[in-house]
């Protein structure tokens, strides 16, 4: 498998591929979304208006402040602050997508601890000691593929 590294993987994520991954996810209604590093909020807006209850936390205010102006309109909501030190217990799902280096996977060992029963919506694709993966997306059409893995093995 993939180290889940290099440009294309770290980048920020185009608005159609983030609806296609939301979507293989099944995000709907009954979830409460996290992005953990939300950009410019592609993720968390497009949560919202798949009716999830739909937060960000991002630790970069220019990047915040432009999420929150993108999102006007919607109920996406964000936080400024560390995603290694933010509580977000109540996730049924995050996204992490953190670039390259090891703060992947740490902020899925993270997620594990506090919020275990949440799935994980990522472009990595790697064997984790926390995690394993339960399907992947194919890339293609100028999208990564994206796994969704749940906490154990
Ligand atoms: C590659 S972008 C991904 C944006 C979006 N989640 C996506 O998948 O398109 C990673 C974002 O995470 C933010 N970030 C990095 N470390 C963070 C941390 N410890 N706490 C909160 N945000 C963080 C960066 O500022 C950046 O906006």
């Amino acid at each position: 498998m993939g180290q889940g590294c290099g440009f294309y993987i770290s980048s920020a994520t185009p608005e159609t591929e983030a609806r296609m991954a939301l979507q293989f996810a099944k995000v709907g209604s009954g979830d409460v979304f996290y992005d953990l590093g939300s950009g410019d909020g592609v993720f968390v807006i497009a949560a919202a208006n798949l009716h999830a209850k739909a937060t960000g936390i991002e630790i970069k205010p220019s990047s915040l402040d432009q999420s929150k102006v993108n999102a006007k309109g919607t109920t996406a909501k964000f936080i400024l602050g560390d995603i290694f030190i933010i509580p977000y217990a109540d996730a049924t799902i995050v996204e992490i997508n953190l670039g390259c280096g090891p703060d992947n996977y740490k902020a899925i060992s993270r997620t594990c601890r506090i919020a275990p029963k949440a799935r994980i919506l990522t472009p990595i694709d790697a064997d984790l000691p926390d995690a394993h993966i339960i399907t992947r997306s194919p890339a293609g059409n100028g999208s990564r593929g994206w796994s969704i893995y749940k906490c154990g093995h």
